[in-house]
């Protein structure tokens, strides 16, 4: 009945279903808001109350998780009263998934109830005013894999998820952004609170420098190798989106640096960030307007 085998392109949505209708008597949380938690920042997950954890491992259809840094364990509990559903860790393209196994859980979550999508990762900054541990809210994306035909939504189209052709244009919640930024002020967070464009790479080498330049000057303010294929088909089947970037490293951009990317880097970055960022998306959680009316 699963598909688990790796040459499995993609989910029906009975697949998917038969994966939300366990979890869902798997735990009693009720999940409204869906959380990924990027590289270095599961600890996200570990703020919240009453959890009810599951390894990916034991979960029907769910991808296993391979990246040093992600935990691979979906925790279920409230935050601030509200009942969240919270990756810690998730699949990347260049783990050798199919890209619509890399967004397979954003489906079940949508059909356990989710109605908010909130992504983080670790970026490399493009942008030269941006410097390491800024906290960068996503206003829009560039996919570059999506221009070589990458994309979650390439495949049959199943209408009980949403229309064959999705707008990407409000894919960023303006909403969301605003209460971002507004909780970052209260916190006290405005001085390392930034806003951009999120380009997607599939990795897992860090990019050249001409790549770096490039993606500048395409409009891209940090770069990564998540998220957009998340937010994709999340917005395919309606949810809102929120996303967010921690700077974790300056990518190179010049001939003459000594600089060099690295995965450590990266992630002691996320350390040293990590509360504060696990801060403003708690509050934002907690000031966060749900309906009941979970299905569109
Ligand atoms: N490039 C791509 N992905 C990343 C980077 C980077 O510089 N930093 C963190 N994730």
């Amino acid at each position: 009945m699963f598909p688990e085998s790796s040459n499995v392109t993609w989910y029906s949505y009975e697949d998917c279903k038969v994966t939300a209708d366990w979890l869902l008597s798997y735990t009693s949380v009720r999940p409204l808001v869906g959380i990924v938690c990027g590289s270095g920042l599961g600890g996200l997950a570990d703020m919240l109350k009453d959890q009810q954890v599951i390894n990916y491992n034991d979960i029907p259809n769910f991808p296993q998780s391979t990246v040093h840094g992600h935990a691979g364990k979906l925790v279920f509990g409230t935050l601030k009263g509200k009942a969240c559903v919270c990756m810690q860790g998730r699949f990347h393209l260049y783990e050798g998934y199919p890209i619509q196994k890399t967004t397979m859980p954003i489906r079940v979550f949508k059909l356990m109830g989710v109605q908010t999508m909130i992504l983080t990762n670790a970026a490399g900054g493009l942008n030269q005013d941006f410097t390491v541990g800024d906290i960068m809210v996503i206003k829009d994306h560039i996919n570059i894999p999506g221009f070589a035909g990458n994309n979650p939504l390439v495949g049959p189209n199943d209408e009980r998820f949403g229309v064959r052709f999705p707008c990407m244009s409000d894919a960023y919640d303006r909403g969301l952004q605003q209460l971002a930024h507004d909780v970052a002020a209260e916190l006290g967070f405005s001085a390392f609170m930034r806003e951009g464009v999120y380009s997607v790479l599939g990795g897992p080498s860090f990019e050249t420098i001409a790549e770096c330049r490039m993606l500048r000057l395409l409009g891209a303010d940090a770069v990564g190798m998540s998220t957009v294929p998340e937010v994709i088909i999340a917005r395919h089947c309606g949810m809102r989106v929120f996303a967010l970037s921690l700077i974790t490293n300056q990518a190179v951009m010049d001939y003459d640096s000594e600089k060099k990317a690295n995965h450590e880097e990266v992630l002691e970055t996320g350390k040293q960030r990590a509360k504060d960022l696990e801060k403003l998306v708690s509050t934002m959680v907690s000031r966060v307007e749900l309906d009941n009316n979970t299905l569109q």
